[in-house]
């Protein structure tokens, strides 16, 4: 049943000129039907270059949005219309204004993870993977706004010698750890060394031996001799790196770090997406504009 599934969404992707692009938390069936898996800037990059005519975007909302922003003649789906983030919707465009009120002339480094109205309102975007680059391209701003992450501001606020103001938002599936579950974990693999995702908070990044981005992870595990690893992110990324190093081993930090919106796809739902060509994602004018100069933004700084 599943490969029948799967051999409609190859032969319907071909059909409608389509491109399947896969977050690195997605579900196993998901990430193997993929053309491409990545982070958030790497999928933000295949948006912006890809040729296909419609982009099936496997991830959630801001995901789907930011490739919408960057290829309005396109048609982009999200086959999974509720599949939301809810540190994007710790924040309003209302609130981003609010912010640039209060601190004039402050340049606003908005994460990705956010909605286009929040991006339209915001100087610049960044990822996990390019936070400190983006921060430090404001050569003439002593201080900058990060928004909605309190813990990327964190991290970032680690390695540069600007001021990072922040917003109080947070990923309930990182904030969440804690360094009991951590220590937890330590001592019952003592061979395994520790990667931490930037959105965890300060004390969890104290303990790992390197901090990176999704695909930072999965890049660092294959290139390290270690043997094992304790992963403090979301565990649908331990799939993939079990998939590509079958000799090493992976452990979750902590068997909560499951994010709800992420694990939502099915191969039932990316084929009646294909099938239908909805549920399609839309940004009006309007605000796509006004996005699009804070994503190319971001693309140009970590080009
Ligand atoms: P990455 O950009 O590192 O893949 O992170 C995206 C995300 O949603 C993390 O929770
Ligand atoms: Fe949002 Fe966290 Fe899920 Fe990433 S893991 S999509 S930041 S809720």
């Amino acid at each position: 049943m599943t490969s029948n599934i799967a051999h409609r969404i190859v032969q319907l992707k071909r059909d409608r000129k389509a491109i399947l692009l896969a977050h690195n938390y997605q579900p196993p069936h998901i990430q193997d039907l993929a053309d491409i898996t990545g982070d958030s800037l790497e999928l933000s990059r295949e948006a912006a270059n890809t040729d296909a005519e419609v982009i099936v975007f496997c991830g959630v909302e801001f995901m789907a949005e930011t490739a919408a922003i960057l290829n309005p003649n396109k048609t982009v789906l999200l086959p999974r219309l509720d599949a939301g983030c809810p540190m994007a919707d710790m924040i309003t465009a209302a609130d981003v204004a609010a912010v640039r009120a209060q601190h004039p002339g402050v340049p606003i480094v908005t994460y990705v993870n956010s909605t286009a109205t929040v991006k339209a309102e915001s100087t610049v975007c960044c990822t996990s993977a390019n936070s400190i680059q983006v921060v430090e391209s404001f050569r003439d701003s002593d201080t900058v706004y990060m928004a909605p992450d309190q813990n990327l501001a964190k991290y970032t606020a680690r390695h540069t010698k600007k001021k990072v103001l922040h917003w109080e938002g947070y990923c309930p599936i990182h904030h969440h750890l804690t360094v009991e579950e951590v220590r937890a974990q330590q001592e019952a693999h003592p061979e395994a060394i520790f990667l931490a995702h930037p959105e965890c908070p300060p004390e969890i990044l104290d303990l790992a031996h390197e901090v990176t981005s999704t695909s930072g992870m999965i890049r660092f595990v294959k290139e390290s001799s270690r043997k094992s690893f304790i992963i403090g992110t979301e565990r649908g990324i331990l799939y993939s790196m079990k998939k590509m190093n079958p000799h090493k081993e992976f452990y979750g930090a902590s068997p909560r770090m499951v994010c709800a919106d992420m694990a939502k796809t099915s191969l039932e739902d990316v084929l009646r997406a294909l099938e239908t060509l909805e549920p399609r994602i839309q940004v009006p004018e309007e605000v796509r504009i006004r996005a699009l100069k804070a994503v190319e933004m971001m693309l140009r700084i970590s080009s």
